[in-house]
């Protein structure tokens, strides 16, 4: 039987209080189609945002993207870093912002994004050793592949508690926890919120699909680029990923991804590195 999830649902994509991305986000998403547009224009929609424009830059110049010479404005980040990536990095920049109020919360807010950023890197990592065509989209999809947790927390408290006591009682992973809870868990949620903020196809269903990527009929290869990282991360106990287990890899996904031993070592040490290059995003979350 369907679980019952419309009601829930509902208070999704009724919330008033919902945090709500910049405008010039959604714009953003409708420009980059448009085959004319050139550098110039997206740099100056960015830069009606005065804040977006200059935490994307900050983000931009940060070690994680290991730029040469300092950028001073979008348009010239675009022309180095391209359209895409400079757009998933103000995407990046204004739901990192978006969130802020969760803190107050008794949830752990930090580790939660410390688990977001880490997934994010290692999505990014390993989308660019297997020279994927989502290297661009890897690290935003990672960095909100548990964005449903957030409205868990917020929306649903009481069954967030009883999925946190869950966890510890019947020594189960978060989803499984909700599942027993809830009937679905925060991927699903997630893709509410994804529907909410209109998020590319892709990005929603690597939030979606991020806890059972062998029932992915499209997108797959970032689907399971999310999945791995969300592990790999956990292995290298990168923040909260909300309970302290670490998921078994899908064998398929071993041999579709050509992991071996040697190759996941090597990947675990150019995580850390790109984690520690990392810090500007870790300070959006912590101010
Ligand atoms: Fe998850
Ligand atoms: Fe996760």
């Amino acid at each position: 039987m369907e679980p019952d999830f419309q009601s829930y649902r509902d208070v999704v994509h009724t919330a008033k209080d919902l945090p709500t991305l910049s405008s010039v986000v959604h714009r953003l998403h409708e420009m980059i189609r448009n085959p004319n547009v050139s550098a110039a224009d997206i740099g100056q929609l960015i830069a009606q945002d005065v804040a977006l424009a200059s935490t994307t830059l900050k983000l931009v110049n940060s070690a994680f993207y290991g730029l040469s010479q300092k950028v001073n404005s979008v348009t010239h980040a675009i022309v180095i870093l391209g359209f895409n990536k400079v757009k998933n990095i103000a995407l990046a920049a204004s739901i990192l912002k978006a969130f802020e109020n969760c803190k107050s919360t008794d949830f752990d807010y930090l580790g939660f994004w410390e688990h977001s950023i880490g997934t994010a890197t290692a999505a990014e990592v390993l989308a660019r050793s297997l020279r994927s065509p989502y290297t661009d989209e890897a690290f935003i999809s990672g960095l909100l592949h548990d964005q449903g947790k957030l409205i868990l927390v917020q929306y649903f408290p009481e069954e967030f508690q009883k999925v946190s006591t869950l966890i510890h009682t019947n020594r189960i992973t978060m989803h499984k926890a909700e599942q027993e809870v809830m009937g679905f868990d925060h991927s699903l949620v997630g893709t509410w919120l994804a529907e909410k903020w209109k998020f590319p196809e892709h990005l929603s269903l690597a939030i979606r699909m991020h806890h059972k990527p062998a029932m992915a009929r499209q997108h797959n290869e970032l689907i399971q680029i999310v999945h791995t990282a969300d592990i790999l991360c956990r292995a290298l106990n990168i923040g909260n990923g909300g309970d302290p287990f670490i998921s078994e890899l899908d064998t398929q996904i071993w041999t579709q991804m050509n992991l071996t031993e040697q190759r996941v070592d090597d990947l675990l040490g150019d995580i850390s590195t790109g984690m520690s290059n990392a810090s500007e995003f870790l300070e959006l979350v912590r101010q």
